[in-house]
């Protein structure tokens, strides 16, 4: 058996599988053992996560940190419209195409985020909404991007964080969206029956946030998330799962598994899938101290992640990056650290080292204690 080193991985000669059968070290003829990708298979389950594909391009520690630890990829800002269609008609998909290559190298299943956001939308666009809203805006590209991927996608984020009760709607959704303001509730379903038409292989997913803790924001989310499932599904809108994108914050508010573990499995109950699509945990607030900071955040993993996985209908688990050199959390101003710090919400370190997080979550994938 011929020795597996770095250079393999980062020429994407092997599929990971090989390589995390072997052994890899720290140095370019190193071992790494087996990586999350691995755990989570062992439990019938995938684990993937966001990346950018620029990223991929320049930084050749973090292309083998990817190949061992995701069994799946998802583009943190490829396949959104305001990077694919910046100018009305002209589509750029050289940054999906770069990843979905990446995957198929690496044996790597791939995701699409997202069709329909509120957020990440080219001008024109919104200007066309409010001025001559014809649904073809939004049936013609899906039909574009989801058939430009048909059969090579494992689902798909079809809407996007569509609800939002603080703006005072009876049903909790997110009145002021460009898309609702165009086409009323509407939109929602026909964006799910033009991704279903144009890749029927694609599982189809509603995506949305801050519905995994304990207060009251997060419930009347999760009300409004399941008011508006079961109404598609009534409906016989074409959908086939629940994203729980789980950007979990571990100072300042608190996770309760059994409200969570409820909401799940009502949820399942309905006969969708679950994935957890956005996973990364803010340490905003926690202590100075790195190492008291890092335990406490895979606490939190471990809790959360034992009520995902002990839900039947879970699909699959991603975290929103790999590691915390490339974290959106370090630059958002509500949960970056205002010294600079990196935040430490993702399964490696900067170093693509790994933290006491990506234990729990291989420890909870394997089921172990
Ligand atoms: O690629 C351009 C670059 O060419 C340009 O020089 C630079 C100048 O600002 O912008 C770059 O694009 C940025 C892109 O990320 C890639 O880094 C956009 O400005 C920036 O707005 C974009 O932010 C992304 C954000 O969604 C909006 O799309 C974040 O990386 C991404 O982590 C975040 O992800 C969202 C999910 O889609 C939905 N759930 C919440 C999650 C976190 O906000």
């Amino acid at each position: 058996m011929p020795q597996i080193t770095r250079r393999d991985v980062v020429k994407g000669l092997l599929a990971p599988t090989l390589l995390a059968s072997r052994q890899m070290s720290e140095t370019a003829d190193a071992a790494i053992s087996p990586g999350l990708r691995e755990a989570a298979k062992a439990h019938g389950i995938f684990y993937g996560c966001a990346v950018k594909s620029s990223v991929l391009k320049d930084d050749a520690d973090f292309v083998t940190a990817v190949s061992v630890e995701a069994g799946m990829l998802v583009p943190e800002y490829e396949l959104k419209r305001g990077t694919v269609e910046a100018k009305r008609g002209a589509y750029d998909f050289s940054g999906s195409d770069r990843l979905l290559d990446f995957a198929k190298t690496h044996g790597m299943m791939m995701r699409g985020h997202t069709f329909v956001w509120h957020a990440a939308n080219p001008a024109w666009l919104t200007e066309s909404l409010k001025n001559k809203p014809d649904e073809r805006i939004l049936t013609d590209y899906i039909t574009t991007v989801a058939g430009r991927y048909k059969g090579k996608f494992h689902s798909w984020d079809v809407v996007n964080e569509a609800i939002e009760p603080k703006q005072g709607d009876a049903r909790g959704l997110r009145v002021d969206s460009p898309w609702y303001q165009a086409f009323g509730e509407s939109y929602i379903a026909t964006a799910f029956h033009a991704a279903r038409q144009a890749d029927p292989h694609a599982l189809l997913f509603y995506n949305d946030y801050n519905v995994e803790m304990a207060n009251w924001h997060d419930s009347a989310r999760r009300t409004a998330v399941l008011r508006l499932l079961e109404k598609l599904l009534s409906a016989g809108v074409p959908i086939d799962g629940f994203g729980v994108q789980a950007h979990l914050k571990c100072y300042g508010t608190r996770f309760d598994g059994s409200v969570f573990a409820d909401f799940l499995n009502q949820i399942a109950t309905m006969g969708l899938k679950i994935m957890v699509t956005e996973l990364d945990i803010a340490d905003i607030g926690g202590p100075a101290d790195v190492k008291q900071r890092d335990r406490e955040v895979s606490e939190l993993g471990r809790r959360f992640l034992d009520v995902a996985m002990a839900n039947p209908a879970i699909a699959g688990v991603l975290t929103w990056g790999l590691s915390d050199k490339y974290s959106w959390l370090s630059e958002y101003p509500d949960y970056k650290w205002p010294d600079g710090s990196l935040s430490r919400g993702l399964p490696l370190d900067s170093s693509f080292q790994r933290k006491d997080l990506w234990h729990a979550l291989q420890s909870g994938f394997l089921g172990k204690q």
